[in-house]
């Protein structure tokens, strides 16, 4: 038992059923449908290997978004090959969430053997703008379908999903209701460490906010500016093109076009209330850059051509980020500047990582786009934490109990040690 949750080290699994939630959220090329990292499935693998060894029935749940919001559900096909590859055993999946058919597949499997569920998220109930638009208790949530349907298949649940323990879903938090739960090692390590580490984040603090999940980027930065945890906000990517329309700049129509068609609109209202409340403390873009003939342009803000769309910041700014990191006593990065997956649109992304490694300030970078652009830039052994949450990170930080911790320590109570 460690903060108060049971973990795996509290229960027999040999025989068992063991519905373990996991993360294996992963950036997606939207194009080709293909995973662009596997660095999250990777994390998995000892939770969901100690299971299989110990001779558990292991069904894993599982999501997968895109890197745009909420859009664009992916199944999660691919990630059980990679699985396969990673642990060196058999996964199945089936195309199938919590209906007769992976019920059915559930009932049969063996000990030790592994089954993926398709995208929990193909389940209405499941719903991130559920979650937000309509709020569920976690005694709402254990009343849904697919907890309904598979908890009465398990004899315990695990959850494994650091990565998004922010978010109040069935899956995520209505299992505890009704079954003995506990944290996987993943969970545990990432919740331990980042509740041991970041207590009192020694200041100057930088946050660094870009990438596309814009809901969840405006959320960090009202909470970490308000409770004073942030000093400062760098801001990049859609999240800073963003700011400087709500702030009336120029950003292309490209950019703008993105930004409605995105249905990122209503967000330029609410960082017009934000820029407004901390302006002195959010840095946005002095330049940007985009892509002409293949070839990258840069424009300085004030001067910004009609038509294009920012994939990037500029060097003049990616040279103030490096400056403010380099001062920084904490940092912490979630979310790219741009398009670092192209050569020309990585240098703002490229350059906020070679920051981090070179700084003598704590580091943490959280998140699915900033794992990958560590292991890109070939930065991760000079940074002080590279945690897989991103949103689940942040929201820690701001002092608030993540609904997934909640459920896990209601759980523990509940059901006591080893479900006695
Ligand atoms: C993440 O990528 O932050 C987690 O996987 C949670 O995903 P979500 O933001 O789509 O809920």
């Amino acid at each position: 038992m460690r903060f108060g949750i049971c973990t795996l080290d509290e229960f027999d699994v040999a025989g068992k059923t063991v519905l373990c939630r996991v993360d294996m959220n992963q950036p997606v090329d939207r194009e080709q449908g293909t995973l662009k990292s596997t660095a999250r499935i990777e994390a998995c693998v000892p939770t969901i290997r100690e299971l299989s060894d110990k001779g558990a029935k292991v069904v894993l749940m599982a999501h997968q978004g895109s890197d745009i919001e909420y859009k664009n559900y992916y199944c999660t096909q691919p990630h059980a090959r990679v699985l396969e590859t990673l642990l060196d055993r058999p996964v199945q999946w089936i195309d199938d969430v919590c209906g007769p058919a992976a019920r059915q597949t559930i009932r049969e499997l063996k000990d030790g053997e592994i089954l993926l569920l398709d995208n929990v998220r193909y389940v209405a109930e499941e719903q991130t703008l559920f979650e937000m638009k309509l709020r569920l208790t976690h005694e709402q949530q254990a009343k849904t379908l697919l907890v309904e349907k598979l908890a009465p298949l398990a004899d315990l649940y695990v959850c494994d999903a650091f990565a998004a323990a922010h978010r109040d879903q069935p899956s995520l938090c209505g299992f505890e209701q009704v079954l003995p739960s506990a944290m996987g090692r993943l969970f545990e390590t990432e919740y331990c460490v980042i509740s041991e580490l970041m207590e009192a984040p020694e200041k100057p603090c930088v946050f660094v906010l870009g990438g596309s999940k814009i809901s969840d980027a405006f959320m960090m930065m009202e909470t970490v500016l308000g409770s004073g945890v942030a000093d400062t906000v760098l801001t990049g990517g859609l999240v800073g093109n963003i700011l400087l329309a709500a702030k009336g700049e120029a950003i292309g129509k490209g950019s703008l076009d993105f930004i409605y068609k995105s249905n990122y609109g209503e967000y330029i209202e609410k960082a017009k209330a934000i820029y407004a409340a901390y302006a002195g403390r959010i840095m946005l873009p002095t330049d940007l850059a985009y892509v002409e003939d293949g070839v990258r342009r840069e424009c300085m803000i004030g001067d910004v051509p009609e038509a294009i769309c920012a994939l990037d910041i500029g060097s003049r700014t990616a040279k103030q980020y490096e400056t403010e990191i380099r001062n920084a006593r904490t940092v912490f990065v979630n979310g790219p500047m741009g398009v670092f997956e192209k050569a020309e649109t990585e240098l703002g992304t490229k350059t906020v990582f070679e920051a981090l490694a070179a700084t003598n300030g704590y580091t943490v970078v959280g998140g699915g786009d900033s794992v990958t652009a560590a292991a890109k830039y070939k930065v991760k052994d000079k940074l002080g934490y590279v945690c897989t949450g991103g949103g689940a990170l942040i929201r820690f930080l701001t002092g608030e109990e993540l609904p997934v911790v909640k459920a896990l320590r209601f759980a523990a109570k509940q059901f006591g040690h080893k479900g006695e």
